[in-house]
């Protein structure tokens, strides 16, 4: 079975106590069951790991190279901050998805920018906790069209 690494940024943690109004009302814990249930329907076992250290995250994806297929990214604040963490993806070269519950560019400017759009194959915004369903779906058809069928 495909393996896919979701990482989950700095006070990801939080969620459900965390701004309820932007973030919604699904705690964390919940988002993880979610997660792992939408990944094995979809033929991928997924591993969830939140950190709010970016080395811990940068240090994730590196030791992801030659164990997972994919990787599906919301760092969070470090989206707008971090060289470390896109240069960690290309290191390791895992066709990655973006992912942001809330609309980051309806809100603050800063939040605009994304350091690591340009090495993701998409960016998912303000969907929800649904984002997360879809990258893993744009995960599997990427995997399919370049001939690396599920089993
Ligand atoms: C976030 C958006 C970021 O701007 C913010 O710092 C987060 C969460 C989101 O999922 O909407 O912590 O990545």
């Amino acid at each position: 079975m495909r393996k896919v690494l979701v990482i989950n940024g700095p006070n990801m943690n939080m969620l459900g106590i965390r701004e309820p109004e932007i973030y919604g009302k699904t705690t964390y814990s919940q988002l993880v069951d979610m997660i792992k249930i939408w990944a094995s329907e979809l033929g991928f076992e997924a591993e969830v790991f939140q950190s709010n250290h970016e080395g811990d995250i940068v240090d994730r994806i590196q030791q992801a190279y030659g164990f997972f297929d994919a990787l599906v990214l919301n760092p969070a604040a470090y989206t707008h901050t971090s060289v470390a963490i896109p240069d960690a993806i290309r290191a390791v070269g895992l066709p990655a998805v973006e992912v942001h519950i809330s609309d980051v560019d309806s809100r603050e400017d800063f939040r605009r920018i994304s350091y690591i759009a340009p090495v993701c194959i998409v960016s998912i915004k303000g969907h929800g906790i649904d984002g997360y369903r879809e990258a893993l779906e744009i995960l599997k058809k990427r995997i399919i069209k370049d001939g690396l069928q599920i089993c």
